[in-house]
């Protein structure tokens, strides 16, 4: 597995990171712990050394707060506030408990806060300076939510969707994020498995501890067919999966992938194998093209645009 600078803090995570939200238990399907457990163990012998949960990934924090002991100095433990009426203090207290750690080493805010809301900021700070937190950030969503967030000092690190699917906001802030040298962490990497190949416009969720249940089907199939759009690059990748993993790591502005990892199997297919080789540059251009003709891109905002006008005047 190789490693990547997490920004300017000195960090070396792996570029590939374990997602601990689906061993949780609560989001994706129940997970048995010992098979969680088996998970991570296994995430660690590939080289993995970054893991990201949070307070609301139900068994997720506990899980880790089992399996860390012994084997602490060998991760970097990601974790977040979500908002949880305790407030962010009483909450990192709890979290450190649940994680059986002394400290957490990123800490995100999980939205960018406005407003009042900046006042956690210096919570952050305060939490930081005492050494229960090293490094401090936000996992946010827009381009606009990462020049708010940029527009302070003393942020470590950012957490964005990065997909095939989701190239902005990455690509419309690849060069304030270069400058800043802040630690960037891509989640959403295989688009709810739709990147994976392994779902078709016929696909159904039924589970009751599935987030994606009742997902309308229109959705679906709109996921399926703009998945389907990046066939042609299992040729060069080796399989639709292995190219979406690629694709944030071909930015060198990207740390680290986190992959949502429940089993043993999910590990070995998510973060075993040959290191993701960086996509080239003409098939980041052929990418590009795709993605404007499916509307995704920063620049295609004209055809969403469109797409929403010919929807509200059913035509679509
Ligand atoms: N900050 C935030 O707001 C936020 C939001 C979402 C996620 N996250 C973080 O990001 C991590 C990744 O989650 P995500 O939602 O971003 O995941 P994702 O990449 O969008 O994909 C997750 C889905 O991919 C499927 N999958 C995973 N590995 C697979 C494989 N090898 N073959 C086929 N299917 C596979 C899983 O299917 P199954 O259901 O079959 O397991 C799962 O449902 C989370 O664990 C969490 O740490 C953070």
């Amino acid at each position: 597995m190789r490693t990547r600078d997490f920004g300017r803090t000195g960090l070396r995570v792996s570029e590939r990171g374990f997602g601990a939200w689906a061993i949780g238990g609560a989001s994706f399907g129940a997970v048995p712990a010992e098979q969680a457990l088996d998970a991570l163990a296994r995430a660690e012998a590939l080289g993995c050394n970054f893991v990201d949960t949070a307070a609301v990934y139900g068994e997720s924090e506990a899980l880790l707060g089992r399996f860390l002991p012994g084997r602490r100095d060998r991760w970097i433990v990601a974790s977040k506030y979500s908002g949880q009426p305790q407030g962010l203090t009483a909450l990192v207290h709890e979290q450190l408990r649940r994680l059986n750690t002394d400290r957490i080493d990123f800490y995100q805010l999980h939205w960018a806060p406005r407003g009042k809301d900046e006042a956690l900021f210096d919570e952050l700070d305060a939490l930081k300076r005492a050494g229960k937190l090293r490094f401090v950030g936000v996992s946010l969503r827009s381009a606009g939510d990462i020049d708010h967030v940029l527009a302070r000092p003393g942020i470590d690190g950012l957490q964005i969707c990065v997909s095939l699917l989701d190239p902005d906001p990455l690509l419309a802030r690849l060069a304030l994020l270069r400058a800043r040298g802040v630690g960037v962490i891509a989640r959403s990497v295989l688009k709810g498995g739709f990147l994976t190949g392994k779902y078709d416009a016929a696909a159904r969720f039924t589970d009751p501890a599935d987030q994606r249940r009742g997902w309308e089907p229109a959705r679906i199939r709109m996921l399926a067919q703009q998945a389907r759009a990046f066939d042609f690059l299992a040729a060069s990748a080796g399989s639709l999966h292995a190219a979406a993993i690629a694709y944030p790591l071909s930015f060198p502005e990207v740390s680290t992938v986190i992959l949502s990892c429940k089993s043993v199997e999910q590990v070995e297919a998510n973060l075993g194998g040959a290191p993701p080789a960086a996509l080239a540059p003409a098939l980041l251009e052929r990418i590009a093209q795709v993605q404007r003709q499916l509307g995704v891109s920063p620049a295609s905002s004209g055809v969403r645009l469109w797409r929403r006008l010919k929807a509200r005047i059913g035509l679509a």
